[in-house]
């Protein structure tokens, strides 16, 4: 290769990543400063690096899951990366996004180009977007921990405790119910607040997933999601009766 081969690369890598529309998210943000900016490069390494540690720590059963929630709340609160986040140009994202008539939809974040970062990385990461109003429907975790930033807009961000699971319904606690705005975050593991329900209350509205599967050891379930109704019956002690739903009914009621 040329010496002076860095640009043209660096060309060739912006016109292929901005080919889908979840590229974008990152050639405009992180990762093109990550490519373009050797200021911003050491955050940006440093802080997948850690990410990637502490998720192959739980996933390999050598920190409890509650730890990593810990953990990752650690590194989403670091200022930097909520200021780099900020960085993407969402408003260009909106206007090509084909967003959902009901919930969110849910885009692959494909680092697989870019130098750097760890090719079989213990952890996945998505992109949810999602119209005004619209929802990423209230749903737990089986062996997963996960953690939600916000990138853009304003959430209303609602967590249950899943404190028994029955055949027909779980009863659950909710936790957490507050406001979440950019660079807020939260997480789940099968221990501490397992169920989420995220609602775009604003314009439009971007989380960033993080998510680690087999991070619980004494549950033999394999890695999924749950769907509940988190609107059911109230029982003594705070407790909620919610009904086991299908994807399609939670959707209906609350995408
Ligand atoms: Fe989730």
């Amino acid at each position: 290769m040329p010496q002076d081969s860095g640009s043209s690369t660096r060309r060739e890598f912006a016109r292929e990543a901005l080919k889908s529309l979840t590229a974008v998210v990152l050639i405009e943000g992180l990762w093109s400063r990550r490519l373009l900016g050797d200021d911003v490069r050491p955050i940006v390494d440093d802080w997948f690096r850690e990410l990637n540690a502490i998720s192959r720590d739980v996933h390999e059963h050598r920190v409890k899951d509650v730890e990593f929630q810990k953990s990752l709340e650690q590194l989403y609160r670091r200022g930097d990366l909520a200021s780099l986040l900020k960085t993407i140009d969402f408003d260009r994202l909106a206007a090509g996004a084909n967003f959902p008539a009901k919930g969110a939809r849910s885009l692959p974040v494909d680092f697989s180009h870019v130098k750097g970062l760890p090719v079989q990385a213990a952890f996945g990461r998505q992109v949810f977007a999602m119209g005004k109003g619209r929802s990423v429907v209230p749903h737990g975790h089986d062996n997963m921990a996960t953690g939600f930033i916000v990138l853009k807009g304003n959430f209303r961000g609602r967590h249950y405790d899943r404190v028994e699971d029955h055949p027909h319904h779980y009863l659950i606690r909710p936790t957490i119910d507050r406001k979440f705005e950019p660079g807020e975050f939260s997480t789940i593991s099968d221990h501490k607040d397992n169920i989420h329900w995220f609602t775009a209350e604003g314009d439009a509205g971007f989380l960033f997933n993080i998510h680690v599967v087999e991070t619980n050891p004494e549950n033999p379930r394999r890695p999924g999601r749950v769907y509940v109704d988190p609107m059911g019956e109230k029982l003594a002690g705070g407790l909620i009766k919610a009904p086991k739903i299908t994807f399609g009914k939670v959707n209906q009621l609350y995408g």
